[in-house]
């Protein structure tokens, strides 16, 4: 997988055009915008502090050092230039290197669209094809949608760590861990 390799440009149910590529480090101020976003949201995802454009560069070239050395796979959603949505998978550690970690995020006002479904076909296809065997994600108790879209895909519970995360709001939230067999 190349930085910036243009994979697709997709046509959503909403009938809104988005280009699906590789990111690459000129998008670091796209990725800042959109994590930003989604931390201010108070949605579902890990991080809960917005970042700085120095934290969000050392992330993003360490996304593209793995993604070049074939240790992540990474695609990224645009609508009129701006980053709507991203889901990656990193490899795991030494043994685990048959093994991939998924995560996802579309922002909101682009959600329920397609596009969530859309990506983690892409992306599914590109880590059998990489020889990926299993898919790991992890999940909150109360996230319906994104269970509703893992289960679509047949990932199956794992189990449940309960009250693994606080929110503001809702306080503490169960995690669930789910995962996909690719391939033996
Ligand atoms: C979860 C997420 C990635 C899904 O992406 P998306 O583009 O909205 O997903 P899609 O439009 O492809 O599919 C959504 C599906 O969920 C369904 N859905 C929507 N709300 C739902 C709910 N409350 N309960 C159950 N299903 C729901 C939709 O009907 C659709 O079902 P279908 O594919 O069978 O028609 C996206 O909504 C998101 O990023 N949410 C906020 C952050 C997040 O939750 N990230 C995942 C962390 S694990």
């Amino acid at each position: 997988m190349e930085e910036g390799e243009i994979i697709e440009e997709f046509t959503a149910k909403d009938g809104r055009s988005f280009l699906i590529r590789v990111p690459t480090l000129e998008d670091t101020r796209e990725y800042l915008n959109f994590i930003n976003e989604l931390v201010r949201e108070n949605t579902w995802i890990e991080e809960n502090k917005e970042q700085t454009y120095e934290s969000e560069e050392a992330y993003m070239k360490d996304k593209i050092e793995k993604i070049v050395s074939g240790n992540e796979i990474s695609l990224a959603a645009f609508y009129n230039g701006k980053l709507v949505a991203d889901a990656d998978i990193i490899r795991g550690h030494g043994r685990a290197f048959s093994t991939g970690s998924f995560a996802i995020a579309v922002l909101n006002g682009y959600r329920d669209a397609g596009l969530g479904t859309e990506l983690m076909k892409l992306i599914l296809d590109k880590a059998k094809e990489a020889g990926y065997r299993i898919i790991t994600l992890g999940v909150y108790g109360d996230n319906a949608r994104a269970m509703h879209l893992y289960e679509k895909f047949g990932f199956v519970k794992a189990g449940i760590i309960p009250k693994y995360a606080y929110f503001e709001g809702k306080g503490f939230v169960d995690a669930i861990t789910l995962y996909k067999i690719l391939q033996e």
